[in-house]
């Protein structure tokens, strides 16, 4: 059956980028004579019907604008058989014969059961600020909260250096993923960046200490990804200040920060390019696959891949961070 009416969701984490996609999805689709239904609220909005026609003035002035006008929201019931069948129903209802979803891993893994199970054509577009999404070089909104936490680690370094102190900034990085703390530490000069890719393996801070790092420069700024490997900045700020207290240790927490502000030239360029690429992937036949970027250039990846694999994290950047930061 070809595909008249595209259903458009944001879902899961909000990321700086979304609307630029959501700008691109619906131009690039009305553009193409498809008619355009936004489901507000995520998978929740599907399965109350939340749903309303999009045409290109709904997505003027958007493009710089951080979160999502669409709104997101976890679903419990989207993870049952009971409430996809509702979504499947109020989607059938409402003319939509296939899905573009916007949104992170979680997202990537719900939009592939719902697929199957309904034989919907689904198309992904990997926006998360976690970059931890396999398949695609980057995502959207990484770039952005890249920047974001160059811009406060600048600014803590200003007052960590006049005190001489030790800080511990902590910024999210999904479930076990080390991309936003690895690359915002070689980025903002940081001294130390604990990832849970290398954590689970070994004591970092442990070696960082024994590595004297308390002697080499009068103040020190170590980026932590929180989860549930590495436990946080405050854990590792009170284990310092036990075995060391002639030390001034300093704790700052980013968390939600990195998910706002207005997305940068970067995010808005892959927005626009995964926009449009997931309506190619529509008229091209494509179904249940995430739309990727691989060395600069739109590859279509298969749910499936994109669900069974971890993105790797090149463990090359922690040499180049630890060699910098002598
Ligand atoms: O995906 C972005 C992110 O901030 C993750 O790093 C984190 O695990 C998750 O969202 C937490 O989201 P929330 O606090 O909104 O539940």
């Amino acid at each position: 059956m070809a595909v008249k009416c595209i259903g458009l969701i944001t879902s899961g984490s909000d990321a700086p980028g979304m609307n630029p996609a959501v700008r691109a999805v619906t131009r690039a689709a009305i553009y193409n004579g498809f008619t355009v239904k936004a489901v507000y609220r995520g998978f929740k909005g599907l399965i109350n019907g939340d749903i309303v026609e999009f045409k290109t003035q709904n997505v003027s002035n958007i493009i710089q604008q951080g979160g999502t006008i669409l709104r997101t929201s976890p679903s419990k019931d989207f993870t049952t058989p009971e409430g996809r069948q509702m979504a499947y129903e109020n989607m059938k209802a409402a003319g939509i014969d296939a899905l573009i979803v916007i949104g992170g891993d979680g997202t990537m893994t719900g939009t592939r059961i719902f697929a199957r199970e309904f034989d919907v054509p689904c198309i992904g577009i990997p926006c998360t600020i976690d970059n931890d999404i396999y398949g695609t070089d980057t995502t959207i909104g990484y770039d952005t909260a890249l920047n974001t936490i160059i811009d406060a680690v600048d600014k803590i370094r200003d007052t960590a250096t006049s005190h001489q102190r030790l800080f511990f900034v902590e910024v999210r990085g999904g479930s076990a993923a080390g991309f936003l703390a690895l690359n915002g530490g070689i980025a903002s000069g940081c001294e130390e960046c604990i990832i849970p890719e290398i954590e689970a393996k070994e004591d970092q801070i442990g070696t960082y200490i024994q590595n004297g790092f308390k002697k080499a420069k009068g103040s020190s700024i170590v980026l932590v990804a929180e989860t549930e490997e590495t436990g946080g900045a405050l854990q590792y700020a009170e284990r310092v200040k036990r075995d060391y207290p002639e030390l001034d240790v300093r704790v700052s927490i980013l968390r939600h920060l990195l998910r706002g502000g207005q997305p940068s030239a970067h995010d808005r360029i892959i927005a626009s390019r995964m926009g449009v690429a997931s309506i190619d992937a529509i008229l091209d036949g494509q179904r249940n696959i995430m739309i990727g970027l691989k060395n600069d250039q739109i590859v279509y990846v298969p749910f499936a891949k994109v669900i069974r694999n971890v993105k790797p994290i090149d463990h090359s950047l922690m040499e180049i961070l630890h060699n910098l930061s002598i």
